[in-house]
């Protein structure tokens, strides 16, 4: 595949004993949406996770094999972790804005990444804000608690929290699915804007959204990548039996 941001080669992931990714290969495409399906438990959430090494902190996990992004395997031993998570941000399923301000939910990351030059950003909260689609909601109300507002106006937040140390991945784990169909649309809607500058892989378990959203569709079953193509595909005319028993909704 052409213009390839990730490259994962035979990635296996355990908690302790429990095997949990299962030699996964696949090339994920930059500038692209990268949709994540299958049944609970099958290793999603995991391997999003160990795009951005954020499983690190978990006792006894251990990954095996190589995620290689930008031609550097990020589980090298020289490899800086921090600068890695800059790279993918991450966005969650239950948006978890910081007790602080609107501002300072967006400022924190460059803050902690030791960025002082207040025009600076001022600059950036204001690109983010405006990135995830949320700026004319909160431009006149930037001093106030992130808690006053709706919870997709929060999830938006969230992404434009993500997007303040410009990241080149954007890793979202159902990112609408605490969210009304209106919250859901105008994330949908973003994700299509954001892919024009960012690479975007997101697990979702709605399979309308997948197959609205995603280039590309990659299927999950038991730790194990069954299937992986063209979304259009996926959705019509998948090679395995499983995938599109799943698909239609015959399990899972
Ligand atoms: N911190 C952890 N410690 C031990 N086992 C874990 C941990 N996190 C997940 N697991 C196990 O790893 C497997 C995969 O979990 P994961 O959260 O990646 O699944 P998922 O596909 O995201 O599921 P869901 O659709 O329910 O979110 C499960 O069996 C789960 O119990
Ligand atoms: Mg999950």
């Amino acid at each position: 595949m052409n213009n390839v941001k990730i490259k994962v080669e035979d990635f296996n992931f355990h908690y302790g004993k429990t095997h949990v990714l299962k030699k996964v290969s696949m090339d994920i495409v930059a500038n692209k949406v990268t949709g994540i399906i299958g049944p609970s438990g099958c290793g999603k959430s995991t391997f999003l996770r160990s795009i951005n090494r954020m499983n690190d902190t978990i006792l006894g996990a251990k990954a095996e094999g190589r995620i290689i992004l930008d031609g550097r395997n990020i589980y090298d031993d020289d490899i800086d972790v921090v600068e890695v998570r800059r790279k993918a941000g991450m966005v969650f399923q239950k948006s978890n804005p910081f007790p602080k301000s609107i501002f300072d939910n967006i400022a924190y990351g460059l803050r902690i990444n030791g960025v002082k030059d207040k025009y600076y950003i001022h600059e950036r909260v204001e690109k983010s804000l405006r990135d995830a689609a949320i700026w004319d909601e909160v431009k006149g109300r930037l001093n106030k608690n992130a808690f006053e507002l709706s919870g997709g106006q929060q999830q938006r937040l969230c992404i434009a929290r993500a997007l303040a140390v410009e990241p080149e991945i954007v890793l979202m784990d159902e990112p609408a699915s605490a969210l009304d169909p209106t919250a859901t649309l105008k994330v949908e809607e973003l994700i299509q804007e954001l892919k024009k500058k960012y690479t975007i892989i997101i697990v979702t378990h709605n399979m309308q959204q997948a197959a609205r959203i995603s280039d590309f569709t990659a299927f999950f079953m038991m730790g194990e990548l069954v299937e992986y193509d063209v979304t259009s595909i996926m959705f019509t005319k998948p090679v395995k039996k499983i995938t599109e028993d799943y698909i239609t909704g015959r399990f899972g």
